[in-house]
Formats: C-alpha cells, structure tokens, sequence
C-alpha cells in the first residue's frame, strides 16, 4: 500500500509530504472499521517477542523513534503498527516553531534523510491535550527538549518543568540533549552540566514518585558524535546517577560516505543508513563500558532484521528508528519484528534475551 502511495508522497517537498501523512493518517483513522482493518494488516501480525527493559515489559523491541509525532497527535493510529513502543516529541515547555523552512531533506539514493528542524514543537499544553484526546494502547517515552530562547543557564529549567508537566502521562521520559539543531543543546552532554542536569532531575524523580506512588524510568538521548572518551565520562555520569536508560543516538553531523550528494551539503543532522555504523560504534562502546547495569536503546539507520540484531548483538536492550519509516513505510515494522522472532528461533532460544546472551558470548 505504502510503495503505491510513495511516489506521489516523495513529489512533494519532504516536510509538507511528512505533514500529508500525519494529516491522513488521522483522517483514515476516523473512518469507520479502519483502525480494526489497520490492526489487522499490520499490528496483528506481529509475533510477540516479548523483552523487559526499565522495569517495563515490552511486546517486541522495536520502538518508533522520537522526532516523527512531535506533538503527540498522531499516537492512536501509530499504535495500530505494531511498534513495541512509541517515543513521542521532542516537546518543548513553550510553542516555538523551529528553524525556517526548507528544513527537511531526503537524500532519496541513500535512503537518508537531513533535518534541521530545531524543535518546532506546540509546548507542552497542546502536547498534553493531544495526548489525552486520544485512546492508549502501548508503551509511550516522552521526549523532552529546551526551548531556543531558553538560556543554557536555565536549561535544566526547562527539563524540570517537562518532567513534572508528562510524569503522569508517560512510560519512560527522554532528556534530548544530543538534537544538533538548537544552538549549544549538545554542550550539555559535557562533564559539568550533564552533571548538574542527572542530578536535578534525578532529585525530582524521587519526589514525583513519591507524588504518584509510581516511578517513571528516566533515559538520557546522546549523539553519535562523541569520541571515546566524552562516551566513556557520560558511561560514568548514567552509573553515578542511576539512569534507567541511555538512547544511542540521535542524528549525526559528520557526511560519511556521501562525498558526492549535493544535498550533503545542507546543514543539519544526518539520518538512516549513513548514520549506522556511527550509533552501532557508539552502542558497542557504551556497552563495553556499563556492562549491562544501564539498558541501552539503540537507534540510527537500521532498515532491516540485519542491521536490528547488528544494534542488539553490540549491546543494545531496545531498537528505535525513523528514517526507515519514511521510505518504508509501516511494513517494516513486522518485517523487522518478524526477522528478529526468525533470528530468536534460529539461535535455539525461546526468548530474546536468552538469544542476546548467546549471541553476544560468540
Ligand atoms: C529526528 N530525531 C529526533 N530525535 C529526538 O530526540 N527528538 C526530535 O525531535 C527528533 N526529530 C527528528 C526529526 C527528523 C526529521 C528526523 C529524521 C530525526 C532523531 C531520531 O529520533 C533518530 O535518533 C535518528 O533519526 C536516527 O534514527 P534513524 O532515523 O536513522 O532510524
């Protein structure tokens, strides 16, 4: 269905097709019987696979990453595709609208995709009604950003007033500080004030669990782009601090491997199969380094059952991805989720983890 539609999709400018497809998607959603029939094709085909991960048991691995449904509108027909999850945003606590278009290109031959979004988001109101207008079938991450005009000395601010505003309402919540897009966001994956930020926020997790009588998993979201060192000092901070997860990783800014696409030249992060290799690195070492005691999510050009085990076989508990979805469609979902139940069998395993665990020993 989606190869049908696609063509016609990628005639338009990539940020007004996004725009077309969320629209229609709501739309078709509200068609009598569609929701059952969208069920039935997709979510309903899916085999269960299922994984426990912060505390949460989720029915298969893969989760749709964050940046597609920034502002929570279209949750109810994305459940019916048979993600494990659905990370929702990034919102920020103010309405802003991001960077001047265009902003959002596809690399079409490479399957990529660059943004420069930067966090056009309705704030947390209308995330928070959006969100409540509509039935919940799954697990849901919130992903939480700062708002440009915010300063760097109020960030942690901004990450406070998010946490309290979606505690109730979210699985797990996501501090995005790896977004390439806002101006010095990436600065506060360094020592100091990534300190400063697990700490206020780890303060306030405890006194909302105690508030809610329920403890939402917090995960910090980093980007590809750190050497050895700045992943092994944020490692320390995720151990120090008791972190519930890490996500790895948001888009790049390096062009591997795209010496002659013109459009490489537009600034912005990089997504899809150019970023792979990159995230997977920054998996393997993340991992390498925590050992196991913080789960890992992995994300970043995978399109295939391959490349997922790649991303779970380097250490990773959970997978995400966005760009696959795009020029995919929500196919890919079962494709994946069906390949890695295949991949489970074929190890002689009844369950994933009992598959990782032998896998990863190889
Ligand atoms: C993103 N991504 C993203 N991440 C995030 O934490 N908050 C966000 O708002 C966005 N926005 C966003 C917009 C667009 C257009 C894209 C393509 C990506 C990053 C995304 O969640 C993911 O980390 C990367 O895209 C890598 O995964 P894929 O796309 O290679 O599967």
């Amino acid at each position: 269905m989606y190869s049908l539609i696609r063509p016609l999709l990628f005639t338009l400018d990539a940020e007004r097709s996004h725009n077309l497809t969320l629209g229609l998607l709501r739309a078709a959603y509200r068609l009598p019987g569609a929701p059952a029939l969208a069920h039935r094709c997709y979510a309903g085909r899916i085999p269960p696979l299922p994984v426990d991960v912060m505390g949460l048991c989720f029915p298969n691995p893969l989760g749709l990453a964050a940046g597609l449904d920034k502002d929570a509108r279209c949750l109810a027909p994305l459940q019916d595709f048979g993600f494990g999850f659905i990370e929702l945003g990034t919102v920020t606590t103010q309405p802003q609208p991001g960077n001047p278009k265009p902003r959002l290109f596809r690399l079409t031959h490479h399957a990529a995709l660059i943004n420069r979004m930067g966090f056009n988001s309705s704030g947390l109101d209308v995330f928070l009604a959006n969100l409540a207008a509509q039935p919940r079938r799954g697990l849901v991450g919130i992903n939480l950003g700062k708002n440009k005009l915010t300063p760097d000395s109020r960030a942690i601010d901004d990450y406070l007033t998010g946490l309290r505003a979606v505690y109730a309402h979210a699985d797990y919540v996501t501090l995005n500080v790896s977004s390439p897009n806002t101006p010095g966001l990436r600065a506060l994956q360094d020592e100091a004030p990534l300190t400063a930020l697990l700490a206020a926020l780890k303060n306030e997790q405890t006194i909302l669990t105690r508030t809610h009588d329920r403890r939402v998993p917090i995960a910090l979201k980093i980007a590809p782009d750190l050497d050895d060192i700045g992943i092994d000092a944020i490692a320390r901070l995720l151990v120090e601090h008791n972190m519930e997860a890490v996500i790895a990783t948001n888009t790049t800014i390096t062009r591997p491997g795209l010496a002659q696409e013109p459009l490489a030249r537009e600034s912005g992060g990089l997504s899809g199969p150019p970023l792979r290799a990159a995230s997977t690195q920054v998996i393997r070492r993340l991992h390498a380094t925590l050992q196991g005691r913080i789960p890992i999510i992995g994300v970043g050009g995978i399109s295939n059952a391959d490349y997922a085990c790649e991303k779970l076989v380097a250490g990773a508990d959970l997978i995400q991805l966005y760009t696959a979805f795009i020029y995919r469609g929500p196919g890919v979902v079962g494709e994946i989720v069906r390949g890695l139940a295949e991949k489970v069998r074929a190890h002689g395993a009844t369950n994933m983890a009992e598959a990782l665990r032998r896998a990863r020993t190889i």
